[in-house]
């Protein structure tokens, strides 16, 4: 019998699932008492490279309000050919091609091994990917240099069949026609009105495809494509001719203005090309921006320099003047774009804010990335962007397009809601609860853009009542089916099934304390923090935030002494302190990016954004994990810190005299060499690894001034105190700042 942490672990691996709680308070009053309720983070695309998809389709329960998928939990009966669904227990017929199964040749979807199982859909027509590009040309031409080179390069990443198509802007906004024989055509709009998709459809002369190809589905052998979106096989020399001509904005920008930048009104023919062409196809905008948008619908700031941004205070001041109207046209753009399967990601790379707080929906409701640099000419972007390409084994991107998930429950259980990169599709049934917890009222939600690391956050809520107890060995079941598109074009389903035991928290309450999942319990809080966070005033998320703490420290609902121990609650009041919670000193922009990775990292990359780890190097053994304290830091060591969106080196005082004498170059001092490589060679396997790409920072004790340098792969600070402290305000002045708290 495995420990609960072996348990847990196999879960993970197996399904991409962990629970809050691995055994299940089995009334509702009961559970009410928690304080953590069972829930779940759901990895649905969790790299299995040891599951090959199968090369059919799943066997759903004929009850016409439940269509569960047919899994190793179901009971069956070989001799009839029967199968009881495990939701509703319906007894169903198997298909006739089922008629070879016995005990001894099951197929694979009831093998136990195979509680996540992949079909691939044999019927539809193999979907096209398309990408469109959508340009700022506002800006310094090192930037447009830099941009225009990872286009380029990208284009060589796709496949040949990819459709690609080309949006610029700046004062106007341009289409690009990409059919037309040697000549570099384009459609110029203004920036400043914007046009609905039966507009844009005329004035772009585009056809919808059911006008088309008559009724009924389109067909496989005619991809559809238009002048603006076409195969990379066919244009990619002349696109990349084109990218390397683009030019900086042409209109004259005059001293102290910012440059008009129509980046609403570019988003939204983006928006509305796709619409009207590849309706439910998947698809990427995106979306390459140098600085806020200035004119038009979706514009945040105003063209005059001396006035800036807004700032948290303008927010709270009510002095935000285009935020409400901007933020009203994004997300109307981020509505159009879910509904119709198609992902906007952002790369942002300005030193100022450009409007991440008011686009961050385009990003959040259609599973798009959201990038932030300083500039394009950075490592960070271009490597991020680089890594948006990475393919798997067998040649195929990571990433995966147009996804639904639907969660379906066993009667005793129902779910409330999702947090994280999806919209709700409004599905109502039995499954669903009314106690709505984040995206609620529904139990399937579109996700446009899914990758490998991509996790929702599933609140459920245990709706047996007290005196309704559960037979004796009894357990919950929860189905997850994800239907996708999968980068070759195919229609694929991922089902995965899990159960989870029944305890009568009166009398069993050390088996369901034993079971409980404090990292998991402690991100899906903070991801109910954060959603609070964006969705409400933040004392009264601080307020909420601390009354969970008292309760977990109390014990949640369990016998006193039961809660969490120390360093979970220290967790929580890391949480407390974070940039997700705490807004000052970052700008409105900062906290929605940081909130938007938070919001979609699996529960590892989650957990060190919250609680940055740190490992000590030094000669008195291998490198070990010390206390995020300044106590740590000694003369003698080498610290790595990793927050997630930084790595840093920090070098002790003694450690740091060696190396400005050199005795990494002698040879007698080769340990030293190797001590000083050490912790360089693991950052560099963090930054391999990581999306996006984090900072990377290298400082050490010491030093005449504090001087932080800007250059294309990282940031070298001199520090001129000696505590970790200091290192660690400078970095969360940076961009964490824990120390002050709200109002
Ligand atoms: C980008 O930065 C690098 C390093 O600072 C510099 O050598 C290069 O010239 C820059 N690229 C452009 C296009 O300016
Ligand atoms: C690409 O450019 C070449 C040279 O300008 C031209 O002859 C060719 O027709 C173009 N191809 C397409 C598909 O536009
Ligand atoms: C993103 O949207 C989802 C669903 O609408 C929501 O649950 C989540 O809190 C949002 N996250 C952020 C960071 O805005
Ligand atoms: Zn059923």
């Amino acid at each position: 019998m495995a420990t609960f942490p072996e348990y847990i672990a196999q879960n993970e691996e197996r399904d991409g699932v962990r629970f809050s709680w691995n055994v299940w308070p089995s009334s509702r009053l009961e559970a009410t008492r928690m304080v953590v309720p069972v829930a779940a983070l759901f990895t649905p695309l969790k790299e299995r490279p040891d599951l090959p998809p199968i090369q059919y389709e799943p066997v759903l329960c004929s009850r016409a309000t439940c269509r569960a998928v047919l899994n190793p939990l179901c009971q069956v009966d070989y001799r009839a050919k029967l199968w009881a669904c495990n939701f509703c227990y319906q007894r169903n017929q198997f298909p006739p091609s089922y008629a070879g199964i016995s005990e001894v040749n099951q197929p694979a979807e009831l093998l136990p091994q195979f509680s996540t199982i992949e079909y691939v859909v044999q019927r539809g027509p193999q979907m096209p990917l398309v990408f469109l590009y959508v340009v700022d040309t506002c800006m310094e031409d090192e930037d447009l240099q830099a941009l225009k080179e990872s286009l380029q390069m990208s284009l060589s990443l796709l496949p040949p069949t990819a459709l690609v198509g080309l949006i610029t802007f700046g004062r106007m906004v341009q289409v690009h026609e990409l059919g037309c024989e040697g000549i570099s055509k384009s459609y110029v709009f203004r920036g400043t009105k914007d046009l609905n998709a039966k507009q844009l459809q005329e004035m772009l002369g585009l056809t919808k495809p059911s006008a088309t190809q008559g009724r009924g589905p389109q067909t496989a052998q005619q991809p559809l494509s238009n002048r603006f979106l076409q195969p990379v096989q066919k244009i990619d020399m002349n696109l990349t001719d084109l990218l390397g001509e683009l030019q900086r904005d042409p209109w004259p920008v005059t001293q102290g203005k910012r440059p008009l930048r129509s980046l609403g009104v570019a988003m939204s023919i983006a928006v509305g090309l796709l619409e009207c062409t590849f309706p439910n196809t998947g698809a990427r905008i995106m979306t390459f921006i140098g600085g806020p948008a200035t004119q038009g619908p979706g514009m945040v700031v105003g063209d005059e320099l001396k006035t800036p941004i807004r700032s948290w205070h303008d927010i709270e001041k009510d002095n935000a003047k285009f935020m409400k109207k901007a933020t009203k046209h994004y997300e109307s753009l981020a509505n159009r774009a879910s509904t119709n399967g198609h992902i906007i990601d952002i790369y942002a790379c300005a030193l100022d804010q450009t409007g991440l707080l008011e686009m961050k929906c385009c990003a959040n409701y259609t599973g798009g990335y959201m990038v932030m640099a300083d500039s394009f000419n950075t490592s960070l972007f271009k490597q991020t962007f680089q890594r948006v390409f990475t393919k798997d084994v067998q040649g195929s991107f990571k990433m995966a397009f147009a996804a639904t998930l639907e969660v379906k429950t066993s009667r005793e259980i129902k779910v409330s809601g999702a947090i994280g990169p999806c919209v709700s599709l409004n599905a109502k049934g039995p499954c669903v609860s009314e106690n709505e917890i984040g995206t609620g009222g529904t139990c399937q939600w579109k996700i446009c853009g899914l990758d490998p690391s991509t996790t929702l956050a599933l609140y459920f809520e245990v709706v047996n009542q007290h005196n309704a107890p559960i037979p004796q060995g009894g357990r919950g079941a929860i189905q997850f089916v994800t239907q996708y598109q999968h980068s070759s074009g195919q229609r694929r389903i991922r089902v995965t099934t899990t159960a989870r035991n029944w305890a009568d928290a009166q009398t069993q309450i050390q088996s369901i304390a034993a079971s409980f999942d404090q990292e998991a319990a402690a991100i899906l809080m903070a991801r109910l923090a954060v959603y609070r966070a964006e969705t409400e005033e933040g004392p009264d998320v601080l307020r909420w935030l601390d009354r969970q703490l008292i309760r977990l420290v109390r014990g949640p609902g369990l016998k006193p002494g039961s809660g969490l121990r120390g360093s979970e609650t220290d967790f929580m009041f890391h949480l407390r302190r974070s940039p997700f919670l705490q807004v000052f000193n970052n700008s409105p922009d900062e906290s929605s990016y940081y909130r938007h990775q938070f919001n979609r990292q699996d529960l590892t990359q989650a957990l060190i954004m919250i609680q940055p780890v740190l490992y000590a190097y030094s000669f008195n053994g291998p490198p070990e994990p010390v206390l995020l304290d300044s106590s740590s830091i000694l003369p003698d060591r080498i610290l790595l810190m990793d927050t997630f969106f930084q790595i840093l080196i920090y070098h002790g005082e003694t450690v740091a005299q060696w190396r400005k004498a050199g005795y990494q170059d002698m040879p007698e001092y080769e340990n030293f060499k190797h001590l000083l490589q050490a912790p360089v060679d693991d950052a560099q396997e963090l930054l391999h690894t990581r999306f996006p790409m984090p900072r990377y920072i290298d400082t050490e004790h010491g030093g005449s001034q504090v001087r932080a340098q800007r250059n294309t792969n990282n940031i070298h600070i001199d520090l001129r105190t000696d505590t970790l402290t200091c290192i660690f305000s400078l970095i969360y002045v940076l961009m964490f700042c824990q120390y002050i708290h709200f109002r």
